[in-house]
């Protein structure tokens, strides 16, 4: 049945369309008879003024709302495929939402989410937003945060071990015999920037003649990434460093695009090349890009698991934080010098 409309709810109270949205949005214009005659007809044709009311009239909605970091990353993507495919499960749709690491952006979307009454919000969050999610709980709306690791036991979480998955990028250059390691990162405001970077660290401090320098970034882009593999490859050959290891694999991509152009700079050979993610593009690219694994569509199944048993049961619901481990994949970007 085709929705009704403004005009027909008009029609049907004998007034002008003029007036319902006065009666909808001015009331205070109306005459309490006509404002009785104009509910009578939305009540009798089933009017609904939009989606959100019509979401409020059937007492909670039928979407997810999501928030990530950057649509354009390839792990978020995965990450909401897996959420839609649990979501699926249970008739529900995502709104995927883009912060770009911006908390303004993010904020809005939030905003959005708790108009439409959502049956829940995902967030991979831009810095800490819990005072902002403790409001969205308060309207009976649950959280899940994603790719972050929290002990707040009012929301359940979904994340790898970002420290460990450092240690393990680290690891594997130091055993492939590099030393002078330089880590492509940022901005540092990112929980995940700064976890890969702890591990790295503990990494190196195992090793008594490696160093770790870092080249902090803006964002976690390939073309952060190129600015970043321009500066190495600008060095004096002998001031370069003999390993990179990036905080993602956008921006391993756009090292190794830097590095690579016009035959400038060898990968693996003069500087050994990791990332983090293993998205799909990692194994297809020229010089095929060793990386640290996430189960990222696991993380939206299991985060969207977590928001659907929640608000089913909201009261006394036991939040929990499910933590996976990082996997090392190894390709021809990090082989040993011949
Ligand atoms: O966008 C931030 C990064 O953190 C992504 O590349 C992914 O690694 C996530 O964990």
């Amino acid at each position: 049945m085709a929705s009704t409309s403004v005009r027909d709810v008009a029609l049907r109270a004998g007034v002008s369309v003029g007036t319902v949205s006065n009666v909808l949005n001015r009331p205070g214009k109306v005459s309490p008879s006509t404002i009785e005659r104009v509910h009578a007809a939305i009540e009798a044709l089933g009017f609904v003024r939009n989606d959100a009311a019509r979401q409020l009239r059937a007492g909670r909605s039928h979407s997810i709302g999501m928030v990530v970091l950057d649509v354009s990353n390839p792990f978020f993507t995965d990450v909401a495929r897996g959420a839609e495919d649990r979501a699926a499960d249970e008739h529900l749709t995502v709104l995927l939402g883009n912060s770009d690491e911006n908390a303004d952006r993010e904020n809005a979307y939030l905003d959005l989410f708790e108009e439409q009454r959502v049956h829940g919000v995902l967030i991979s969050p831009v810095g800490d937003e819990t005072v902002r999610l403790e409001r969205l709980l308060r309207r009976g709306i649950p959280t899940v945060l994603v790719d972050r690791q929290t002990d707040d036991d009012r929301f359940s979480s979904v994340a790898v071990d970002d420290v460990a998955g450092g240690y393990l990028a680290v690891r594997h250059l130091l055993d492939t015999g590099r030393r002078r390691i330089v880590f492509v990162g940022g901005p540092e405001s990112l929980a995940q920037v700064t976890d890969r970077l702890a591990g790295a660290r503990t990494a190196v401090g195992e090793t008594s003649d490696a160093t770790l320098d870092v080249i902090e970034t803006d964002a976690l882009t390939v073309l952060q990434g190129r600015m970043a593999g321009e500066r190495i490859r600008d060095l004096e050959p002998s001031d370069r460093p003999d390993a990179v290891f990036a905080a993602n694999d956008l921006l391993a991509m756009g090292v190794l695009q830097a590095l690579s152009m016009l035959g400038a700079v060898h990968v693996p050979e003069e500087i050994a090349l990791i990332g983090y993610d293993d998205i799909d593009f990692a194994s297809a690219a020229i010089v095929p890009l060793s990386s640290i694994r996430q189960p990222s569509a696991l993380i939206g199944h299991t985060a969207v698991d977590l928001l659907v048993r929640e608000a089913a049961s909201p009261d006394g619901f036991v939040h929990e934080h499910v933590v996976f481990q990082p996997e090392l994949v190894v390709r021809a970007s990090t082989a040993r010098r011949p």
